[in-house]
């Protein structure tokens, strides 16, 4: 099995990532680490432990990590996720505290207590936990196995700005830690979520489960995917964290290209962009495999396969 720690901001494509991790046998998950990013941190934690309960998980170690961007004033997404961050379907409330520690110092004892090269990072929002855990802890960035992350865009640019992904978007400074920390790096941006589309028939199948967890999906998806259809006109919303989690399981599923990817902290009309030399036209050297195609067919047959286990 894998160890794994999620650092999230559930969020309802967040929440189908996590029923993926726990679903998933091959992967361990050690913890859970919070971030303030579709909505507010009290939010985001209480939305974890919710998802954690809804799955028979409450002994998922889940904890609050940072309130706010390391430079910037946060920059939620309600208009997206609704008012709780996971709108869609009335969750009961979560059988699970939180832990006391917070999840910067999670992250960072995690890290030094595992074998070097044994622990990947899994980040679903914004990247604030991670890059305070490297500039507090140069120490364990070398311990890392691996990052997953879903955040940036290039050929599909913008969701937030014109310029930029959400994510990258809302904590600039910590995704240029990140990128730039030398750690194996796995990116899942916009050109790769934006193929993992629920249709009709994919949200009808996870209601079909008749289980709770299938309810919960399809009712997510449902909202989701009614903003969606109204900003981009496709058919069905992306699913983006769960690219994440699907690499981790299968990940001939996504094609991509080891490239070097720098983040824009500068220009306030351009600011969180991720800007991937995607045809190598500078000799900057590669510090990500930045995806840039999905086999969708693929994703939803594992994911569905998956969901249906819990
Ligand atoms: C990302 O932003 C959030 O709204 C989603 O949960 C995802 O992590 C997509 O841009
Ligand atoms: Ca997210």
């Amino acid at each position: 099995t894998r160890k794994i720690i999620i650092d999230t901001d559930p969020g309802q494509d967040d929440a189908v990532a996590i029923l993926l991790a726990l679903a998933s046998p091959e992967l361990e998950v050690l913890g859970i680490t919070c971030v303030a990013g579709n909505v507010p941190l009290a939010l985001t934690t209480l939305n974890a432990r919710k998802i954690c309960t809804l799955a028979g998980r409450t002994d998922i170690r889940i904890f609050a990590g940072c309130d706010r961007p390391m430079e910037r004033a946060l920059v939620t997404a309600e208009y997206v996720h609704g008012k709780s961050g996971l709108d869609g379907i009335e969750l009961p409330e979560p059988e699970m505290a939180l832990q006391k520690a917070h999840g910067v110092d999670f992250i960072i004892e995690t890290l030094r207590a595992h074998p070097p090269g044994t622990v990947t990072l899994c980040p679903l929002g914004p990247l604030t936990n991670i890059a305070t855990a490297f500039a507090r802890a140069p120490d364990i960035v070398e311990r890392v196995a691996e990052i997953v992350l879903m955040g940036g865009a290039y050929f599909e640019v913008g969701n937030t700005t014109p310029a930029a992904e959400f994510n990258i978007h809302v904590d600039p400074q910590a995704a240029k830690i990140v990128f730039g920390a030398g750690v194996p790096l796995v990116v899942m941006p916009l050109d790769v979520t934006h193929k993992a589309l629920t249709s009709r028939a994919r949200v009808e199948a996870f209601r079909a489960l008749g289980t709770p967890v299938g309810q919960a999906v399809a009712g997510w998806t449902d909202f989701f995917e009614r903003f969606d259809m109204a900003k981009y006109g496709s058919e069905g919303a992306p699913l983006h964290d769960p690219c994440v989690i699907a690499y981790l399981l299968a990940p001939d599923l996504f094609r991509g290209r080891h490239i070097n990817v720098e983040i824009e902290t500068v220009s306030e009309l351009t600011m969180g962009m991720t800007v991937a030399d995607w045809w190598g036209v500078t000799d900057r050297p590669a510090n990500a495999l930045f995806m840039g195609d999905l086999d969708a067919a693929g994703f939803f047959a594992l994911l569905s396969e998956r969901i249906a286990r819990l």
